[in-house]
């Protein structure tokens, strides 16, 4: 097991060739070489949030999905907004945290890879749910940075040089962040 503080990238989006997803795989390219970056991959699997099942033996998939916020020292968001705030898979998954403690106090950020002027809704709704959940939010990681579909490479990365320099201080400023007491 590598002792590489692992950089844990929730990507909002089902879609395939997802650019919000295309943002991540690029976090993953361009991390620094001591962050272990992990794409989280069960977003699809989790079952509907029901209070009833948020109790021991958890969803296999909830399981997993605390387990790989809870190895993790950073989280990074990306998501699309759909009709003025998350999608709703998503908010599935952050519903599903609010009940473990794994998320308290770790440094998370997100980046809206929206056209200028959009996606603000999925902000707010974000800053709102990770509020409740009591994830420290590294404000100087948050950032917009648009990704064009045509801006994607063949290998699922941003080829744009300015667009990975910025994804790759945004990288730098949340896994230089501490959690919080
Ligand atoms: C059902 C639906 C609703 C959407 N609503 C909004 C919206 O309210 N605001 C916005 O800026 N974009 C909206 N969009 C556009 C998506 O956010 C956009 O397609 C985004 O790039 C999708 O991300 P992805 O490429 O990672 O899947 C909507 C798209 C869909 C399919």
């Amino acid at each position: 097991m590598s002792s590489h503080p692992v950089l844990l990238l929730l990507s909002g989006s089902l879609r395939s060739g997802s650019s919000n997803e295309a943002a991540l795989r690029t976090a993953q390219a361009v991390a620094p070489a001591h962050v272990r970056p992990v794409l989280y991959a069960g977003l699809a699997g989790l079952p509907h949030f029901n209070p009833d099942h948020d109790t021991e033996p958890l969803p296999a998939p909830v399981a997993a999905l605390r387990a790989a916020i809870a190895e993790a020292a950073a989280v990074l968001v990306c998501t699309p907004e759909y009709a003025g705030t998350l999608p709703g898979s998503f908010k599935n998954l952050l519903d599903w945290t609010v009940g473990g403690t794994e998320i308290c106090d770790k440094p998370v950020a997100w980046l809206n890879v929206a056209a200028p002027g959009r996606g603000q809704g999925a902000e707010a709704t974000l800053r709102t749910v990770l509020g409740y959940t009591g994830a420290h939010i590294v404000e100087p990681a948050c950032a917009q940075i648009p990704v064009h579909p045509q801006s994607v490479g063949a290998d699922g990365t941003v080829t744009d040089p300015a667009v990975r320099d910025r994804i790759r201080d945004v990288v730098a400023l949340l896994t230089a962040a501490e959690a919080q007491p």
